[in-house]
């Protein structure tokens, strides 16, 4: 009998548990009303008396290993329902992780400004609220001058002197106000103008302008940077320059690319001619230098802009401008895999 409660003992420290019905059924073989330990106490009765005091102790201590097992097994497993309770399954896969997007327009605007920095384009930007001076003025646009229609400028209240920039122009000027020639910079940033909203047109929207200045700086310097931009931005190798105005260009011009016609999604967007306008471009006025205090005789340049929701809209095929300030994450999701 001793031999037996020796080995019961072994059993019992060696066991562990799983489960709650695990622990409940080792009770009920060790302490149950007809366990081992009850059969055990029966066959006491009948043990010689020289033996009985240490097999009663033995007994004993078998019956307070078995309880205090039971014991500890619950606690420990009651105490890992409550955790799992808690934290829930521990083992099971991580929920995805939602990844953001970019905007369309910092996806294009980075585009743009990492083809420039290509070619030795620093970026500059300045502020949106402006002043005559440096949205106007200095751009050889004099006050009561007619070409300021061509931007409906929003004031500040009532002083005249302040407003919404029109265009980054005006981080043009204040960067020669405080860079010597040579310069190569682009100015990036959001422009306002008191327009109607429409699927093509906003009060709001965004430009990359380019400014070099440099002794020599040609008209074919300019045509060279164009069609390496184009090349690097639509793959497109064919532009052509139109003739137009702007106050504080001369001569200036706009720049055409030859989109294609090949699905009838091109002639659409290039209303059957192939030709699609992307920017304006000219040589600097003299006027500008001199205004931003460059000696013109000494140097020249060349300065452009380009509208950002423009370009997004053609490579996206994004059909009205106001879906970029929606922020519809339906639209924005598709984005997504775009770094
Ligand atoms: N500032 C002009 C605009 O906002 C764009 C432009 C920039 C044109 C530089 C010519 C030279 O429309």
């Amino acid at each position: 009998m001793k031999q037996k409660i020796q080995d019961l003992l072994l059993e019992i420290e060696n066991f562990n548990a799983k489960s709650l019905d695990e622990v409940e059924k080792f009770r009920i073989k060790f302490l149950g009303s007809k366990g081992i330990i009850k059969d055990l106490f029966n066959d006491f009765k009948s043990v010689d008396v020289s033996l009985k005091k240490e097999i009663g102790q033995a007994l004993n201590q078998l019956r307070k290993e078995a309880t205090e097992k039971v014991n500890a097994l619950k606690e420990a497993l009651e105490d890992q329902k409550q955790e799992e309770k808690k934290y829930g399954d521990l083992t099971r896969p991580a929920e995805p992780l939602d990844l953001g997007s970019r905007h369309p327009i910092s996806i294009v605007k980075n585009q743009i400004l990492e083809i420039f920095s290509r070619i030795g384009f620093t970026v500059s930007e300045g502020p949106e609220i402006e002043d005559d001076w440096h949205n106007f003025t200095a751009l050889n646009l004099p006050e009561y001058h007619p070409a300021r229609d061509m931007q409906d400028t929003f004031f500040i209240e009532t002083d005249p002197d302040i407003l919404l920039r029109t265009h980054t122009s005006s981080v043009q000027v204040r960067y020669m106000e405080n860079h010597k020639p040579p310069i190569r910079t682009v100015s990036p940033g959001r422009v306002f103008r008191n327009e109607d909203i429409s699927a093509r047109a906003h009060c709001i929207f965004h430009q990359v302008e380019g400014l070099y200045i440099d002794t020599d700086v040609s008209f074919a310097d300019l045509k060279q940077t164009l069609l390496y931009f184009t090349k690097e931005m639509f793959g497109k190798s064919k532009i052509r320059l139109r003739p137009s105005y702007f106050p504080f260009t001369e001569p200036s011009a706009e720049v055409d690319i030859y989109w294609g016609l090949e699905t009838e999604t091109d002639y659409k967007i290039t209303k059957g001619t192939g030709w699609l306008e992307i920017m304006g471009c000219g040589m600097v006025d003299p006027n500008v230098l001199k205004n931003a205090n460059i000696d013109a005789e000494k140097y020249s340049g060349f300065a452009f802009g380009m509208g950002i929701e423009r370009i997004a809209m053609l490579l996206y095929q994004i059909p009205d401008i106001r879906m970029f300030y929606e922020n519809d994450v339906r639209f924005l999701d598709q984005f997504k895999s775009v770094i």
